[in-house]
């Protein structure tokens, strides 16, 4: 199948070529005025432009040949010369039952399949997986499944922050708090590991005390940058404790993100880079790229063309420690490597800017990367407060994600605890805790948060706003779950009744004819929300098609109709807006529960 924009552009395309106009003419787009026509094409404007004629003459021209044309029931020419196309409705239908046979529902891929390798998540190890990952996680989720679904060869990467300063932190403040341990034992070899009896919550305790400590003193801190260079040099037993911590550290991320629905294909991490560093860092002064600054080495990234200033990018600190920049070159010759990716794509907040433009630079100046291969980063706007300010809990502190994923959790449970006040037959089956409930909770927290956040641009700033997440009106998560589980609940009222599904007829309505169009619209919103890294589109056009759904629902009683063709048709055509808003939900990585 092709999509609905490009196959009705074929049509006056030909047209153009057909009145003599030449190859290039006939993109129409979806009409700035709905009630004149379904879609427009504009290009009568542009050939009068480049052939000096009038554009009205030319709009005629064209339309005059698309008048027998099947696809359109009316194609009409408005001052200067835009020409204006109402959609046959018997072709609407046919392309619902194409879609309902499709595959793919209609879905189609991607012009370029390539492989891209998505750089999202980083969360660091040891430290609380915050509100701050929250968008990279869930953001990246969807850009990769998306990804995916469109035919791209996809990996995606979480990027632990396991290596440099913040691991020697911890372990300086393990070590001062249990001297005794056997890693500090000067004899210490592999294999002499004990179990560490300490928990993920003991290690998010540990962090922020170490931080914070070597703020304040200079020794703490030389000792934690001492601790740092010895596990880059794989000291035995830092080495060890290391390793052990980043277990239990890993588990509990894999369960956070679980619970997120949030899933990596590899769990790199940066310190899974420190093997390339060295011939990397000899490759930058062996080719000259490198020089010293304050005994530091640094690579020069400035261009003529900069409008702002551009610092060289930091390679090797005088201490002779690795740094951020380091670690994130080296992770590019590794995924060269492994996965000779076309593009890599990064998800962090729009603060690392900075570094990632000189990353790219420098993996470009230096030749580390074929030419070909392309750096997409892909930064979003942070997450507010209803003080508009970055959001934090009630007692000023970072809110963790955990508690995040639960006071979703509670919000809803309380919710279907006064079920009264949410007016739906399906909803008020939820009545105490049990494990379905439970897990109908989580998946509605879970679609309230991510809804909330993907519905608006992935570059803007939002405000975290509960009440309105979780509302089941409205713009919101719940309301698209809320619409899907009606649609599978009277699928299933159907089918306990004996009620057939048949081909799909011609709209009999406007809000028919609307949802039909709003179907056939899908793919393209999904080609853009793709091209253009924007999952609101994705948002945009669930809810558009939930909407229609529910006013068509309300003005027709589709078990009741009474002709078997009509309500045959209906059926079906409630099971293909099911599969496409499950296929799109899919993608925003919500699930949806069987009923609620
Ligand atoms: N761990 C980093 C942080 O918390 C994010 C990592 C982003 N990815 C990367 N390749 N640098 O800020």
């Amino acid at each position: 199948m092709q999509t609905l924009t490009r196959e009705l552009s074929k049509y006056v395309n030909q047209a153009f070529v057909d009145a003599g106009y030449g190859d290039a003419y006939g993109a129409v787009k979806v009409s700035d005025r709905p009630d004149l026509a379904d879609y427009q094409c504009n290009d009568a404007m542009a050939v009068a432009k480049a052939q000096r004629c009038n554009p009205f003459d030319v709009a005629e021209a064209v339309s005059s040949r698309l008048q027998d044309c099947p696809a359109f029931s009316s194609v009409t020419v408005a001052r200067p010369g835009f020409i204006n196309i109402k959609v046959n409705d018997e072709y609407i239908a046919s392309r619902m039952n194409e879609m309902r046979a499709d595959d793919n529902l209609g879905f189609v891929p991607c012009d370029d399949p390539c492989t891209i390798v998505v750089d999202y998540g980083g969360p660091n190890v040891a430290k609380p997986l915050h509100v701050g990952h929250l968008r990279s996680a869930i953001i990246g989720e969807t850009m990769k499944r998306l990804a995916r679904f469109l035919g791209n060869n996809v990996i995606g990467d979480v990027h632990l922050g396991d290596w440099g300063l913040q691991m020697g932190l911890v372990i300086t403040e393990i070590k001062h708090r249990w001297p005794d341990l056997v890693y500090f034992r000067p004899d210490f070899v592999e294999g002499m590991d004990e179990n560490l009896s300490i928990s993920a919550e003991d290690l998010y305790n540990i962090y922020p005390t170490a931080s914070l400590k070597a703020k304040g003193d200079p020794d703490y801190m030389a000792e934690a940058q001492e601790a740092t260079l010895m596990l880059q040099n794989r000291h035995p037993g830092y080495y060890a404790l290391w390793k052990n911590f980043m277990q239990i550290s890993v588990r509990d991320l894999k369960a956070s993100y679980a619970e997120l629905s949030v899933d990596f294909d590899v769990w790199y991490g940066e310190s899974d880079a420190d093997e390339y560093v060295n011939d990397m860092v000899e490759g930058f002064i062996s080719g000259g790229f490198a020089r010293e600054s304050e005994g530091a080495l640094v690579v020069d990234v400035a261009e003529e063309s900069d409008s702002a200033p551009m610092p060289p990018c930091l390679i090797r600190k005088s201490n002779g420690a690795m740094l951020y920049a380091t670690t994130d070159l080296a992770t590019i010759v590794q995924r060269v490597k492994d996965y000779n990716p076309d593009k890599i794509w990064y998800l962090t907040d729009a603060r690392q800017t900075l570094h990632f433009d000189q990353v790219f630079r420098c993996a470009k100046k230096t030749g580390i990367v074929p030419e070909t291969l392309k750096f997409e980063y892909l930064p979003f706007g942070t997450m507010n407060g209803k003080d508009g300010k970055p959001f934090k809990t009630r007692d000023g502190g970072v809110m963790r994600l955990s508690d995040l994923i639960q006071m979703m959790h509670d919000a809803f449970a309380d919710k279907s605890r006064n079920s009264a006040n949410v007016d739906s037959d399906e909803t008020a089956a939820l009545g105490g805790i049990n494990a379905e409930a439970n897990e109908i909770a989580r998946l509605v927290g879970n679609a309230a948060l991510k809804f909330g956040d993907m519905v608006n641009h992935r570059t803007k700033n939002y405000v975290f706003d509960l009440d309105k997440f979780m509302s089941f009106n409205g713009k919101t998560g719940p309301y698209l779950l809320y619409t899907v589980v009606r649609i599978q609940s009277v699928l299933r009222k159907a089918e306990e009744r004996g009620l057939a599904c048949g081909p799909i007829t011609a709209p009999c309505g406007d809000t028919e004819r609307s949802l039909m169009l709003e179907l056939s619209r899908c793919s393209s919103m999904l080609l853009s929300a793709y091209d253009e890294k924007a999952p609101n589109y994705i948002c945009e056009s669930l809810f558009n098609c939930a909407s229609i759904f529910n006013k068509f629902y309300f003005e027709n009683r589709i078990l009741d109709e009474a002709d078997d063709a009509r309500r045959g048709s209906w059926l079906t055509l409630l099971t293909l807006i099911r599969d496409i808003m499950k296929q799109q939900l899919w993608i925003l990585g919500i699930d949806v529960p069987e009923k609620m």
